[in-house]
């Protein structure tokens, strides 16, 4: 059942193509100025209305929504508030019928997901649930359901569901963008036609995994590691540091790269392990910047960057590539060196993957 690999995170890290293309599947044509999302009935009209868009989750799911929180943004112009769903509940959000509420979640029955969409929906605001799980409790109880086609999620750490959440943000945006009108065709087009690659660029990155394998081999017995990031890369450095903390029990932080200096930078001591994501082409040059301070206080940097921006070798120890993509669908591609990186490091300390300690997939009590 685990198709010939060691644990089902391995298997379900190298689904992630497939997963990709599935949840593509039929949603995005290749002509045309429109997505077909099954499961959205909203209109342009429902759309005109917004003053707000909620997103709410837990765990990976919550890391995914603030790249969703950039990118629908960035597309629609519409403000996007992303909130994790055990502080949404409780804090009186400011949620009403012009709102509305995105509820993410791979399993569909996690309760503090559950619970903050049925306060959204009873103050009013649409809900629509980006889910997994065909069936599930909030796949049932959304007024709109976008599935992930990421097919069994089995090992507790997230990873081909979150890939898929990422997909299923960025057909919200564009559908939402052409029905506002706050896209041209051509952006649109330049954007479609790069998801659609994707897949094909993960394969690529995957090919590469003995490479993360070695950095590993070389680190896991770091007490600390940082995840350093600015814009969509901060957001894809929770999800990396997650990953770690949830099955190697290494601790970790991700910050935003240009905060450093304002807080936590003494920590960086020599031979301080530091993973520095830097696939932004707009933040490129501020991010050498935040290496090069890390790299003075001694620490050891494996730097992520998109292929060509050689300069990066530089300020680094180590320098991973990914292809080169937008920035704003870099994070499908970024993550997965990430993914790795906390997979063979938990290997290497024996631990339990598929099953970390005091962990479980879905949790029902709030
Ligand atoms: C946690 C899981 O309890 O719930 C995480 O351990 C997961 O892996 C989070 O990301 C949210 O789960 P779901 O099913 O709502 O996406």
């Amino acid at each position: 059942e685990k198709g010939g690999y060691e644990h089902f995170m391995i298997k379900e890290i190298m689904e992630q193509p497939k997963a990709i293309r599935d949840t593509l599947t039929g949603r995005l044509p290749d002509s045309g100025f429109e997505v077909n999302l099954d499961g959205i009935n909203i209109t342009k009209e429902d759309l005109q209305k917004l003053n707000k868009i909620f997103i709410v989750a837990c765990g990976t799911a919550y890391h995914a929504g603030i790249v969703g929180k950039h990118v629908i943004e960035k597309l629609t112009r519409i403000p996007v508030e992303v909130d994790i769903a055990s502080e949404f509940r409780y804090r009186d959000p400011i949620v009403d019928e012009n709102t509305l509420t995105i509820v993410i979640s791979q399993s569909g029955e996690t309760i503090d997901t559950l619970v903050a969409m049925r306060e959204a929906k009873a103050r009013g605001s649409r809900t629509l649930g980006i889910v997994n799980v065909v069936g599930s409790s909030i796949a049932r109880e959304v007024d709109d359901c976008l599935y992930t086609w990421a097919g069994p999620e089995i090992a507790v750490a997230s990873t081909k569901a979150y890939t898929t959440q990422l997909i299923c943000l960025y057909l919200i945006a564009l559908d939402f963008a052409t029905k506002l009108g706050t896209i041209s065709y051509e952006e649109f087009a330049n954007i479609r036609d790069e998801i659609k690659r994707l897949a094909e660029k993960v394969e690529y990155v995957l090919t590469h995994k003995e490479n993360i394998q070695k950095y590993a081999s070389e680190h896991f017995n770091a007490k600390d590691i940082f995840y350093l990031g600015r814009g969509l890369d901060f957001a894809v450095a929770m999800e990396g540091s997650l990953k770690l903390k949830e099955i190697s029990y290494i601790h970790s932080e991700a910050y935003a790269a240009g905060e450093l200096k304002h807080g936590t930078i003494a920590l960086i001591e020599d031979g301080t392990f530091v993973i520095a994501l830097a696939t932004q082409e707009k933040l490129f040059e501020k991010m050498v910047s935040n290496i090069k301070e890390v790299k003075s206080r001694g620490a050891v940097v494996l730097s992520v960057a998109q292929e060509g921006n050689t300069d990066i070798e530089n300020v680094s120890d180590h320098v991973l590539y990914i292809p080169r993509t937008l920035d704003i669908l870099a994070p499908v591609l970024t993550v997965v060196p990430l993914q790795l990186f906390a997979y063979y490091t938990a290997v290497q300390r024996g631990c339990d993957v598929d099953k970390p300690r005091n962990l479980a997939k879905s949790v029902t009590v709030e």
